[in-house]
């Protein structure tokens, strides 16, 4: 029997039921108007029948991720849908199976792992501008394209370090793009499974995933045979045996992992990219800030890892991007026993949605939210604000774990294409938001870019 519940504001079973179309083309719309109507926490009905409480309250976020995580789940739905395709791993696996990847993988990604990543980094860079800097000559060029570009190289390189052949990589990552297709599609809609196996589409996407699966069992033992000098993630984790046991992990445990590293940290980089461009072209007034602040701080040389954080302006420029537009707009949750938060009952098998969308939106955390304004990240501002309000990567034990890596990227594209070149979109239009698991711009970003050095 369901507990009683008169606190949280709910959205009628049929309101949610006739949303549903609604909610798969434009979920965003769809909890904004919610959220404007019953304030930050309300309940509606997923499908218009999964009990769903979505919060935009810093406190009932931290609530969640945080101070009672134990309860809290990555939601049962998801999970299995991952499973069937990528295996069980950091990002869908809970208790002490995850902690023990999660303490071995984090170690590829502490500070000093970056900065002897940065060399490799620099150099996908490089090739990467000299490529744009071919493109962007021709005429206009669309930046979430070029960003796909970048950040397959760059996160790839970081994974699997130089030795995977461009080729190798964009096939594995089609294939990976594709079955992230159709995973979403399983878990939006649900009452389409029948069909997924009638028409054949469950052993379509099988197949894919084998033959992806494949290319990284190749490519690792060709690692184990030639280890060679890279000091990539896949060679931290080929080489690093666990604490408790000695062991080292399984290829097949590897395959896991490296799949779901580069699905968690390519299109979201992309994203996050794509975006900061959209809004510094839409703000062209912090270009010429930002173009200062690496003068001020790198001068003619080439970026250096220990002073990347130096670009104070830039990466309140990215945080206010990330802000404004974040890659992960909702991540989701499940109650493992019922519980309470001041006076909101949540019984045993509730899907809880920390919106991050809705947070990042929530006027009573963010003076005129709407409002591009990367001053909200000076220090002085930091320091006041809820731990909670501003949460791209998450927050509590399960945080993104490639976080700094996304940034340094981040950082270094934003730097490169912002020091050399002014850009500006080629039509005065809004980008819509197309949000699946991710909030993607919902078509091109053509820009022009003119080279000012
Ligand atoms: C701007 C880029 C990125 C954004 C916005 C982002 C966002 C997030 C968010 C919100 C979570 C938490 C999910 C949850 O709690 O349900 C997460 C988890 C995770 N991210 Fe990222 N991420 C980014 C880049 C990366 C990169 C580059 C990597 C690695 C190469 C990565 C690997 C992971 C992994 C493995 C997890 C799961 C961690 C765990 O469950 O312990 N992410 N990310």
């Amino acid at each position: 029997m369901e507990i009683e519940d008169k606190k949280t504001p709910k959205i009628p079973i049929i309101e949610s039921f006739l949303d549903t179309r609604e909610m798969v083309k434009n979920p965003v719309q769809v909890f904004e108007k919610y959220r404007e109507r019953l304030g930050p926490t309300f309940e509606f009905r997923f499908g218009g029948m999964r009990k769903t409480i979505v919060t935009a309250d810093p406190e009932f976020l931290k609530y969640v991720l945080k101070d009672n995580n134990d309860n809290y789940h990555k939601s049962h739905i998801q999970v299995k849908r991952f499973v069937e395709f990528q295996g069980v791993g950091l990002t869908n696996s809970h208790g002490d199976y995850w902690l023990k990847q999660r303490k071995l993988l984090s170690m590829g990604f502490t500070r000093s792992r970056l900065a002897e990543m940065l060399p490799v980094q620099l150099k996908v860079l490089n090739d990467f501008m000299t490529d744009f800097e071919e493109d962007a000559s021709k005429g206009k060029v669309d930046i979430h394209d070029q960003m796909v570009k970048f950040t397959l190289r760059s996160v790839g390189q970081s994974l699997f370090g130089s030795q995977m052949t461009r080729g190798e990589l964009e096939r594995f990552a089609a294939a990976i793009a594709e079955i992230q297709q159709f995973i979403v599609k399983k878990v939006v809609q649900p009452y389409l499974m029948p069909w997924y196996s009638i028409s054949g589409q469950n052993k379509k996407y099988q197949d894919i995933r084998i033959k992806a699966d494949q290319i990284v069992l190749d490519y690792v033992e060709k690692r184990r045979k030639d280890p060679g000098k890279e000091s990539d993630i896949l060679q931290l984790i080929l080489t690093t045996p666990f604490k408790d046991s000695g062991n080292l992990m399984s290829d097949e445990t590897v395959k896991v992992e490296i799949l779901q590293l580069l699905v968690a940290g390519n299109e979201t980089s992309t994203t996050a990219a794509a975006w900061a461009f959209y809004l510094l072209a839409k703000h062209p007034e912090h270009m010429a800030k930002i173009r200062e602040e690496i003068e001020a701080v790198f001068g003619e040389e080439e970026v250096n890892y220990a002073a990347l954080h130096q670009l104070k302006y830039t990466i309140a420029v990215l945080d206010e991007s990330m802000r404004i537009r974040p890659p992960f707009w909702m991540i989701d949750r499940e109650a493992l026993k019922d519980d309470e938060f001041r006076g909101i009952k949540i019984p045993a098998g509730t899907t809880v949605v920390p919106y991050i969308y809705g947070v990042h939106h929530n006027a009573a955390v963010w003076k005129d939210p709407e409002k591009f304004d990367p001053g909200r990240f000076d220090s002085k501002q930091t320091e006041k604000m809820h731990h909670f309000a501003h949460i791209p990567f998450g927050g509590g034990p399960r945080v993104c774990i490639g976080q700094n890596m996304a940034k340094m990227q981040i950082l270094l594209i934003m730097s490169a294409i912002t020091r050399n070149y002014d850009f500006e979109l080629c039509e005065d239009k809004e980008i819509g938001m197309h949000a699946m698991m991710l909030l993607k711009p919902d078509g091109p970003i053509y820009m022009n870019f003119k080279r000012v050095k």
